[in-house]
C-alpha cells in the first residue's frame, strides 16, 4: 500500500514529513533525483523525460499512486504525463492545485466559475521553470479574479540547498524578496512554489516581514492526499517498505538531508 513521492532533490523531503505524520499507517517510498538537480533550469522536455523516468522507478516499487512533490515538474511535466503517458491503472499528482485551492478558499471538486477572493496582491517564489510555465497564473485565474501576482524566479537558491551551503542560500533569499518587493511593495501573501523553499522558510519570514501571510505546500498536499485515499484506496499500491532512493551519490545525499532536516535519513541508491 506504498505511495510515492518524488522530486528533484530534497525538497520533496518538507512534503514526505506532512504526508507521513498525516498517514501514519501508509509506507512511503521517496525519489531524489539529485543527480539531476535543479531542474528549474531545465527545458520542459528535459523535465518530462527526467520525471517519467523517476515515476517508472517508483512503480516498481508498488507505488501506483505518486505525488509530484516538485512544483518544476509539476508545472513543466505533469499536464503533458497525464495525457499522454500515465496508464489508467495509475495515478500521479502534483502540489500546485491544493496550493491554489487554500489561496482561493475553495473545497477540492470546487469547479464554480472563477470569483473575488480576499487576497489581491500574491508574491510568488518559484524556480525560473515553474516561473516560465505561467501554470500558477493560469490554475488561480480558473477559481479567482482581480488576484494580482509577482512572480519572482529565485535563480540559485534550490542550486545552494542541494550543495547544502545554507549561508549562500539564505544571502540569494534577500535579494530575491528584495527584488519582488522593489516591484510589488506590499503583498498580502507569499507562495514558496517551490518544496526547496520551506527548508529556507525562516529566511523568506524574515525577509518579507511578518505582516506577509506566507503558503507553503507540505501541510496541503498532505490534507489533500488523504482525502483523494478516502476516496480512492484502489491507488494504495502494493508496495510495504518505507524507503529513500536517489540516483546521486547515497552518503552525501544523506548527509544533506540530515542536515536541513535534522532527523536521521538514510538514502540507497535508485
Ligand atoms: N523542489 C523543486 C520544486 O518544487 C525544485 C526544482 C529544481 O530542482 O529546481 O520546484
Amino acid at each position: 500500500m506504498a505511495v510515492g513521492i518524488f522530486d528533484s532533490g530534497l525538497g520533496g523531503l518538507t512534503v514526505l514529513d506532512a504526508v507521513a505524520r498525516a498517514l501514519p499507517e501508509v509506507p512511503f517510498v521517496y525519489f531524489g533525483d539529485n543527480a539531476h538537480a535543479p531542474y528549474g533550469v531545465r527545458d520542459a522536455d528535459d523535465i518530462f523525460n527526467l520525471t517519467c523516468a523517476a515515476v517508472e522507478r517508483l512503480w516498481l516499487e508498488g507505488c501506483d499512486l505518486v505525488i509530484l512533490a516538485c512544483n518544476t515538474a509539476s508545472a513543466a511535466a505533469l499536464r503533458r504525463m497525464q495525457e499522454t503517458w500515465v496508464p489508467d491503472d495509475k495515478r500521479v499528482l502534483g502540489v500546485f492545485v491544493p496550493l491554489i485551492e487554500a489561496l482561493t478558499e475553495r473545497q477540492w471538486g470546487d469547479n464554480s466559475p472563477p470569483r473575488e477572493v480576499a487576497v489581491k496582491h500574491v508574491a510568488l517564489f518559484a524556480t525560473p521553470a515553474t516561473v516560465a510555465s505561467r501554470a500558477f497564473q493560469r490554475e488561480l485565474a480558473y477559481r479567482a479574479i482581480g488576484v494580482d501576482v509577482e512572480a519572482q524566479p529565485c535563480g540559485g537558491v534550490v542550486d545552494a540547498i542541494e550543495q547544502g551551503d545554507e549561508i549562500l542560500a539564505e544571502a540569494l533569499v534577500r535579494s530575491h524578496v528584495e527584488a519582488l518587493k522593489r516591484r510589488m511593495p506590499m503583498p498580502e501573501a507569499a507562495i514558496l512554489g517551490c518544496t526547496h523553499y520551506p527548508l529556507m522558510e525562516h529566511a523568506f519570514r524574515a525577509a518579507l516581514g511578518p505582516e506577509v501571510a506566507v503558503f507553503s505546500q507540505a501541510n496541503l498536499v498532505a490534507e489533500s492526499l488523504k482525502d483523494y485515499l478516502n476516496r480512492r484506496p484502489e491507488f494504495l499500491g502494493s508496495g510495504r517498505v518505507s524507503k529513500f532512493l536517489t540516483t546521486g551519490d547515497p552518503q552525501r545525499v544523506s548527509d544533506k538531508a540530515t542536515q536541513f532536516l535534522r532527523r536521521p535519513i538514510r538514502f540507497e541508491a535508485a
